[in-house]
């Protein structure tokens, strides 16, 4: 439906001649007006049309086999459609929905997870950079080069914290902490978003899973959550809360159960919480199917009893599924649904609408030209790249192996997954898997001589060819060797049992060791893996993720030291499987953690991570003074705490100063330690910054087991150092 373009013209002179603010609450006077008259035009089917969201091209979930529901887009029967784009392709649905009686436009929505066609590292290794700015970046990069694609939407961020690292998804999040995990949140929403949905460089952020969903028991996937509301408010909520604060115009439910009702229909989640306390003014998706799977849930009867549930639970939209479609009408005329929670579905969708600009010109974001010009542009690269180098965490480098000498001329590269341009990219990917450079590409491009063997195959793990790759060591100035797991081994219904690199990798490293040529491990994953034999006996580790299309040269960059690496783990690494869930904001318990007997330990096993939560080390060295607390009569401050940070060493690095609280003594059992605070500061040689930390209520509360928001008078323990096990402390009383 195409509004008069003189009335657009009218209301955009006004707006520039008014304050922001104003300009606002105007546009939502007249959002308000366009949609209600709207909505007085539309039947009922209609409306539930627009609850609809059917998928075309492919499935990101099981293939219900269903036909295709395109047709139904001229019939208005639908509001929405996930996995097309392209801009010639939405166009033609577009054009479908126009021909509609009341040509209501079709929103488009893709897991534009970490890059579109341009791929950025895994979301996981992405917040090892601790960079917000440059998690911003990638993110806005996926939402312009997305949004070139005829998109509006996409599904992400995944804002699901996680202590499980045999969940395939912990490489769609940002880690385990729900600190962190807030601001990335936030960082990723204003990126894709921008602050003008109606801008074609941006597009609609999809917060979810919510809730819970990375805390499934036994970390498989789809598995049911069950927690306590003290738990869910301090560890999982944050992130959630962040991204809604930012202004995230869609939510998703997820799968899986939360405090015994699936999330789908979870009326504590989806309206208490999210709609009616935090005041989320946006729309609720479904996600695949997960309406209709109440029914597996044994929640639903059938497929009515299913779309009851949903909506009154404050479920807006039903992807993939057919239950609203098939049911809502009978279930309005039984008088089973009210008409009000219909309409108030509609209007938070029809107004997404009309923010993104698609009553004005529903082909505002399928323009080819811009598409070609756009994606996969040297602006996208180039930003890829940054993004990239900073994702990867330095673990070892003993004798100062790393970076390596320009001298270098043979190198013996070592593990098809330096040649594998799928597996570069990671899970979750827009189709850009022929794009990415290999780190053995990247090698080449460098003018190096390499010499590459497989070393172990990459199916069934087993070494191959031991001989030959031993002799291409020996006969090499320095030995990479790329090891870690497939991309296909992480995302969703990736859950393992077992998280070790496989017995022949390692063995293959301890071989290549032998050799006494230097070597260096990269290791290629989407999730904390185990791998104690290669982190005993390798001189030096690079934690590389997924990087996405440049992650040989960002490699390469490291290596090299063009870029000096200042990545952190977001996450725990595990020493073993029996550590599982592991994290590093554990309770300290009635026995707590030492060495010895009647304490909170394993018998045959390390209680130590391999390493811990914010680690990671630079190619030059940093000195922590003794942190200082000074009281501050700033409103809403209590203190501020302040800590000098010396770059120690020779070269120009970057380091992730964090900041951990713990409340001594609180009404309820709080962890041992919390990241509150961290600044990634930049130093030269001999550079010493003082870092500032600010003491709010934000650094010094908690949720109680009611979820509200206490800060406790008594005593607390500040703690700043370089990760979340190497800290130098200060007392603070309330
Ligand atoms: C299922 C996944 O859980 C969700 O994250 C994704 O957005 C949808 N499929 C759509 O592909």
């Amino acid at each position: 439906m195409k509004k008069q373009t003189i009335i657009t013209f009218i209301l955009a002179i006004i707006a520039f001649s008014l304050p922001s603010a104003n300009a606002t609450k105007k546009q939502d006077k007249e959002m308000d007006r366009f949609i209600s008259s709207l909505m007085k035009r539309m039947t009922l089917e209609e409306k539930i049309g627009q609850l609809s969201q059917c998928s075309e091209g492919y499935a990101t979930g099981p293939d219900n086999s269903r036909i295709s529901r395109a047709p139904l887009v001229s019939e208005g029967k639908i509001g929405s459609m996930l996995n097309v784009s392209g801009a010639t392709e939405t166009r033609k649905f577009q054009e479908a929905a126009m021909q509609s009686r009341l040509g209501i436009p079709l929103i488009f929505g893709m897991d534009v997870i970490h890059g579109f066609r341009t791929g950025f590292p895994i979301p996981l290794g992405e917040a090892a950079s601790f960079d917000l700015d440059a998690i911003e970046m990638s993110a806005r990069c996926s939402a312009r080069e997305a949004a070139a694609a005829g998109l509006h939407w996409t599904f992400a961020p995944m804002v699901d914290v996680s202590w499980d690292a045999r969940w395939g998804r912990v490489m769609e999040g940002a880690g385990e902490d729900p600190f962190y995990g807030a601001k990335v949140a936030a960082a990723r929403v204003r990126g894709l978003q921008g602050d003008n949905l109606a801008d074609t460089a941006t597009i609609m952020a999809c917060i979810k899973h919510f809730g819970g969903y990375g805390a499934p028991m036994a970390g498989k996937d789809y598995n049911s959550v069950d927690m306590s509301m003290g738990q869910f408010a301090n560890f999982y909520m944050p992130p959630y809360k962040a991204g809604a604060d930012a202004g995230a115009a869609t939510f998703m439910s997820a799968f899986n159960d939360f405090n015994n009702i699936p999330c789908t229909g979870n009326t504590f989640l989806l309206r208490d919480l999210l709609k009616n306390k935090w005041g989320f003014d946006g729309f609720v998706v479904s996600d695949w199917g997960s309406v209709e799977e109440m029914i597996n849930h044994r929640y639903a009867a059938d497929h009515a009893d299913a779309a009851l549930k949903a909506i009154t639970a404050g479920l807006d939209m039903e992807m993939v599924s057919e239950c609203y479609t098939d049911n809502l009408a009978r279930l309005v005329k039984d008088g089973k649904v009210s008409m009000k929670l219909i309409d108030d579905a509609v209007r938070r969708i029809l107004e997404q609408k009309y923010r993104l600009g698609l009553f004005d010109d529903p082909y505002r974001y399928c323009d080819e030209n811009r598409e070609k010009e756009i994606i996969n542009s040297r602006q996208s690269h180039d930003e890829a790249r940054h993004v990239a180098q900073r994702s990867i965490v330095l673990l070892k480098n003993q004798y100062d192996i790393l970076p390596l000498s320009t001298d270098i001329r043979k190198v013996a590269l070592v593990g098809p997954l330096a040649k594998s341009q799928r597996d570069m990219c990671g899970s979750w990917t827009c189709a850009y898997t022929n794009t990415a450079v290999t780190l053995y590409d990247a090698l080449k491009s460098r003018g190096l001589e390499v010499d590459y063997n497989d070393g172990y195959d990459i199916d069934s793990n087993n070494i191959s060819n031991l001989g030959q790759t031993l002799a291409s060591a020996r006969n090499a100035d320095v030995v990479i060797v790329a090891m870690g797991e497939r991309a296909s081994d992480t995302g969703e219904m990736a859950s393992k049992g077992d998280i070790s690199i496989s017995a022949d990798q390692q063995r293959l490293v301890s071989e290549l060791v032998k050799t006494g040529k230097p070597v260096i491990v990269l290791l290629m994953c989407g999730r904390p893996v185990i791998f104690n034999q290669v982190r005993e006996e390798a001189p030096a580790i690079l934690c590389t993720w997924w990087l996405g299309t440049e992650a040989g040269n960002a490699i390469c960059d490291v290596l090299w030291g063009d870029y000096n690496p200042s990545g952190k783990l977001p996450v725990s690494f595990p020493a073993h499987n029996g550590q599982l869930p592991l994290n590093y904001q554990y309770k300290s318990t009635g026995r707590p953690t030492a060495k010895g007997g009647w304490c909170t330990t394993y018998r045959d096993i390390p209680t130590a991570p391999a390493y811990p939560f914010g680690y990671g080390l630079s190619y030059t060295t940093f000195s922590y003074s003794e942190p200082n607390v000074t009281p501050s009569a700033k409103p809403g401050e209590y203190a501020v705490v302040t800590v000098d940070v010396t770059n120690t060493g020779k070269r120009p690095g970057e380091e992730v100063v964090q900041l951990y609280v713990r409340d001594e003594v609180a009404s309820v059992t709080r962890p041992i330690k919390e990241l509150k605070g961290f600044e990634k500061i930049a130093l030269a040689p001999g550079e010493t910054r003082t870092v500032t930390f600010p003491i709010t209520d934000a650094q010094l509360g908690f949720y109680d087991n009611d979820m509200k928001y206490r800060v406790e008078k008594g005593d607390f323990t500040f703690m700043v150092g370089t990760d979340s096990s190497s800290l130098k402390s200060v007392k603070f009383t309330l």
